[in-house]
């Protein structure tokens, strides 16, 4: 839990009165001192400056404060100056005063903005052992903030005396089944004139409202849904909409002075009702209603499910108007809009997708190092609360993230503490993580973030191990959890060496970031050239529809999976229309079990859509060279740099190219060996890619000779492999292949025609990044390494049992270990992926912006080779966090283990400080990752 530390200055609004509020003098103090080192900035013009000599108060003045904020002095004195003044405005927030806020004619995301871009948000953390995942927030005041969480606690948390008190939840009528697995309070809202607060009940299934402000029990809505509630939003004063996981949508009505006297139990605890819902819907298209959205402007209800789609609904009758499919399909979990803009956020496991609300077509896709959690708008400001704990800011005005000092503008949590009953698991796994964001609240003045959650992944299913858990006292584990082994960089002294003579820090040797990549200029004209034939509306839409449908390609289901799937749908569509076929006449039974059928299909081609290979023809190969051919490019440019660095004596004479549509492979290839091939092998099994490759080979114009040759186009692999080539290359080309045994088959078939390199790359995508591990642990075990590998699609039968060892095998990048990759888990790879810009192909516009690629990939060479000019430096496998002086670098080392290495002025010398900040992700640090000793543990 993160918040950002702010004294209040006042709090005389009767409102808070009930929640015992303190007005804090010494509160007022603490501003006026922080104020005063902001002289500078603080001066405002005064009103009776009648002479036109610029007389100014300084409202960090104590007593001007105190004078302003008892009434003494008008808000008017201000209001007709139309301050800009940061501080005018950010002390008019926190004393609350409508006028002085009217005054500072600026935008609500202002002070935001101000307080990221000079850096001024600290953290406040809040050590709480005794609640587990924290999902849904509010603020109540500018004091209290309320929060459930997954252990079905609800919350009330005082920021200034880091006090909680808890809300006894809302128990439904006593025939209330609980859903299979309860998991927690999932949302909190507030009505408009905050006279209600709707949350989950003591049965997740059902809602509970309370009055506001005294937290008065007052209803418990139930009978609408069968499984937990995920979201639920006011659409005004009394009427609320929720969503559940059971995908259906409920309409209810609660007012806040219900006509029935209201009892006192025995206990004096105020009775409460139980009521019914209005309307109950089922959104057809949704499998499990993940968030819900209230469109004031369109007055519909817009609603995020888990197959990745998103739904509107009317909110009168809640009549399902449309659906329509996201283009990233995992993950989608939150959901935000911007009215200003009509524009909705979708947050998925990469991505922020910004859709238009009317057509709910994406107009952006921001894309994100983490799977987004948590979304919300503060004006043009996106805030995006991240799996891995860390808050980031999109400006939607300008398109980018928000920046300070040239750099990205991001606030990381701390760890935060652990639930005692999930201690145990985590020291068994000896799992390392940053909380994920699950809920951020911006309070009412936009100058303090309450984030709060947990974990990212669910609780693992290890209890059982750990019966005697009990025997351990919690400090002592607490104690165990903080013994974190803590890493230092001893930069190598020849580098230092050289730093000393004059080296710059970015010009190291193990620098491998490469700057933003363009296509060779005959390449562009040739692609330009073809792509002129097609121009026009649909053909844009049909390269952008490409573009979003390659990077969210799946590996294709394996035959368990489709099986699996078929049972989990079947299953799930009888238990919803609950009908009960032995008591049908035979037509009935024969038309329900039709509609079953129908909607079994339906529900099967959504979920297994991005696991169906692409087909490529004479057009399509034309669309998929526009979307990709730059990006492609780009990675493989960028991954052929490095071989050249890493591998100085490499000067590959001969090419296979397998899977290689439109020759990107050729053109990168021969811009970084600029001496050229003897001989290319294409091998594509698709007619038209093979026909456009040789095409742009000719620039574009057919029977012009090819820049390249000779060049040999193939639909299939060679069995043989008497003839072997120096470079062999198979890029973005595995996830087409129908199944894990025939992606295995080629790689081993690639491995045995290659003579010296082994390219594999793919999309840094997670079923990408998949592929490549598959390849790397297979050609691994091929070698003779001992790994241990884990198949996403096919975890018992590697289909590995039956490969021959063949000749040894060093991996020459990414990895500086031949070991067991880290990132690979049981539960599915962890993704592994680098990033390289590049010029997409103009195509139209005329300032195309500059993209970014993610891809994955391993380069193998044949034999026992080292590196020795490298020494096993580690890689840099995220991007390098850096503030105020401190750069965080996590690292891939070459004993195989992950780690992460906090880089201060005052913990190591100047030359490793400042080589870590100007170094980049996918970068080689030129040094040795050692074990910090406990004695100079300095706190960063
Ligand atoms: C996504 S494209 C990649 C093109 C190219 N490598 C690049 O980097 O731009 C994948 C290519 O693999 C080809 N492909 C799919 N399955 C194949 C197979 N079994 N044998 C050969 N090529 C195949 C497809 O026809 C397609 O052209």
């Amino acid at each position: 839990m993160a918040f950002v530390k702010k004294r209040r200055i006042d709090a005389t609004d009767n409102r808070y009165n009930h929640l015992n509020v303190t007005i804090n003098k010494r509160g007022h103090e603490s501003v006026a001192r922080r104020c005063k080192r902001q002289l500078i900035f603080t001066q405002i013009k005064s009103k009776d400056n009648s002479n036109g000599i610029k007389d100014f108060k300084l409202l960090s003045d104590p007593k001007w404060v105190e004078r302003f904020i008892s009434g003494e002095i008008d808000s008017s004195y201000y209001a007709s100056d139309n301050s800009q003044n940061v501080v005018d405005f950010m002390s008019s927030r926190s004393i609350d005063n409508k006028g002085l806020q009217k005054a500072a004619q600026l935008p609500q995301e202002f002070g935001t903005r101000h307080l990221l871009a000079n850096k001024l948000l600290r953290e406040k953390h809040f050590p709480f052992e005794s609640f587990n995942k924290v999902f849904s927030s509010q603020w109540l005041n500018d004091q209290q903030v309320v929060f459930g969480t997954k252990c079905n606690k609800l919350v009330v948390l005082d920021v200034l005396k880091n006090k909680t008190h808890l809300i006894p939840t809302l128990k439904s009528s006593p025939n209330r089944s609980f859903p299979d697995n309860p998991c927690g309070i999932h949302a909190i809202e507030i009505n408009p004139s905050r006279t209600l607060l709707a949350t989950g009940g003591h049965n997740p299934k059902d809602v509970a409202v309370y009055r506001l402000p005294t937290l008065d029990p007052l209803y418990v809505g139930e009978r609408a849904h069968d499984d937990w509630i995920f979201d639920m939003k006011w659409l005004d004063d009394q009427f609320l909409v929720s969503g559940s996981r059971d995908s259906s949508l409920a309409l209810w009505r609660f007012e806040d002075n219900p006509q029935e006297k209201r009892q006192m139990s025995a206990s004096m605890v105020p009775e409460y009702f139980h009521t019914k819902p209005l309307l109950v819907k089922e959104c057809r298209t949704a499998e499990k209603i993940r968030a819900v959205l209230y469109n004031q402007k369109s007055e519909e209800v817009a609603i995020l499910s888990l197959n990745a789609h998103i739904h509107l609904f009317d909110s009168q009758t809640l009549n399902q108007k449309f659906s329509k499919p996201l283009p990233f399909c995992l993950e989608n979990v939150c959901l935000s809009q911007q009215s200003d803009r009509n524009i909705y956020a979708v947050g998925s496991k990469s991505h922020v997708t910004i859709l238009d609300t009317n057509t709910l077509n994406s107009i952006h896709k921001v894309s994100s190092n983490s799977q987004v959690r948590s979304l919300s708008f503060c004006n043009e400001l996106l805030t995006i609360g991240t799996g891995d704990g860390l808050v980031m800011f999109f400006d939607i005005r300008a398109m980018k993230y928000l920046e300070s000092d040239g750099r990205q503008s991001i606030l990381k949590t701390s760890k935060g503490c652990f639930y005692p009953e999930e201690i145990f698991n985590d020291l068994y796994l000896q799992y390392e993580y940053s909380p994920a964001i699950y809920t951020h609240q911006y309070d009412s003045s936009k100058t303090r973030l309450f984030t709060a959650g947990g974990p990212l992944p669910a609780v693992y299913n290890y209890y059982h191990l750990f019966s005697n858990a009990n025997h351990y006292h919690k400090s002592q584990v607490l104690r165990l959890m903080s013994t974190k082994v803590k890493f230092m960089a001893n930069i190598e002294e020849e580098v230092q060496n050289q730093f000393e003579e004059g080296l710059k820090y970015r010009g190291h040797c193990g620098r491998r970031s490469v700057t933003t990549v363009s296509l060779p200029s005959k390449l562009e004209l040739a692609a330009n050239r073809v792509i002129n034939k097609y121009n026009g509306k649909a053909f844009k839409e049909d390269v952008r529809d490409m573009f979003e449908r390659v990077f969210d390609h799946q590996l294709p289901a394996e035959p368990q999976e489709v099986l699996h799937k078929t049972q989990e749908i079947r299953d799930r569509i009888a238990a919803k229309d609950k009908i009960d076929l032995k008591s049908l006449s035979i037509e009935e039974r024969d038309e329900v079990i039709a509609k079953r059928q129908r909607k079994l299909e339906r529900s099967l081609k959504d979920a297994l859509l991005n696991h169906q290979p692409i087909e490529y023809n004479d057009y399509s190969s034309v669309v998929y060279m526009t979307a990709r051919l730059p990006p492609n490019y780009a990675a493989l440019h960028s991954i052929f740099n490095e071989i050249r660095k890493d591998l100085p004596d490499f000067s590959p004479r001969t090419l296979f190219d397998f899977g290689s549509g439109v020759g990107t492979t050729i053109w990168a290839a021969n811009q970084v060996w600029l001496k050229g091939f003897d001989e290319y092998f294409c091998v594509d099994i698709c007619s038209e890619m093979n026909e456009l490759s040789r095409l742009l080979l000719q620039g574009g114009e057919e029977h012009k000779k090819m820049l390249y040759d000779p060049v040999f186009y193939r639909q299939y692999l060679p069995v043989s492999h008497t003839i072997q080539y120096d470079l062999v290359v198979s890029a973005f080309s595995l996830l087409d292949i129908p199944d894990a045994k025939n992606r295995i088959h080629v790689i081993e078939n690639l491995w045995h025609k290659t003579q010296d390199v082994l390219v594999v790359a793919e999309h840094g995508s997670r079923a990408g990044f998949a592929a490549v591990l598959e390849a790397r642990n297979l050609i691994l075990q091929l070698s003779g390494h001992n790994v241990t590998a884990h198949f996403v699609h096919n975890p018992n039968n590697t289909h590995l049992s039956t490969v021959q060892h063949t000749t040894d095998a060093t991996i020459v990048a990414p990895c500086p270990h031949d070991l067991t990759c880290p990132r690979q888990s049981s539960k599915g790879p962890v993704l592994c992926n680098f990033e390289v810009t590049y010029n997409p192909l103009r195509f139209g516009q005329q300032n195309a912006v500059v993209g970014k690629e993610r891809y994955s990939y391993v380069v193998f060479r044949k034999g026992k080779q080292q590196q020795p000019e490298l020494k096993g430096w580690p890689r840099i496998v995220q991007p390098v966090l850096t503030s105020r002086r401190k750069a965080i670098c996590r690292f891939c080392c070459s004993d195989g283990q992950l780690k992460e290495v906090i880089i201060t002025p005052s913990n190591h010398d100047r030359h490793t400080y400042r080589c870590a900040r100007t170094s980049r992700w996918g970068d080689r640090f030129p040094a040795q990752i050692v074990e910090r000793p406990p004695n100079e543990d300095t706190v960063e």
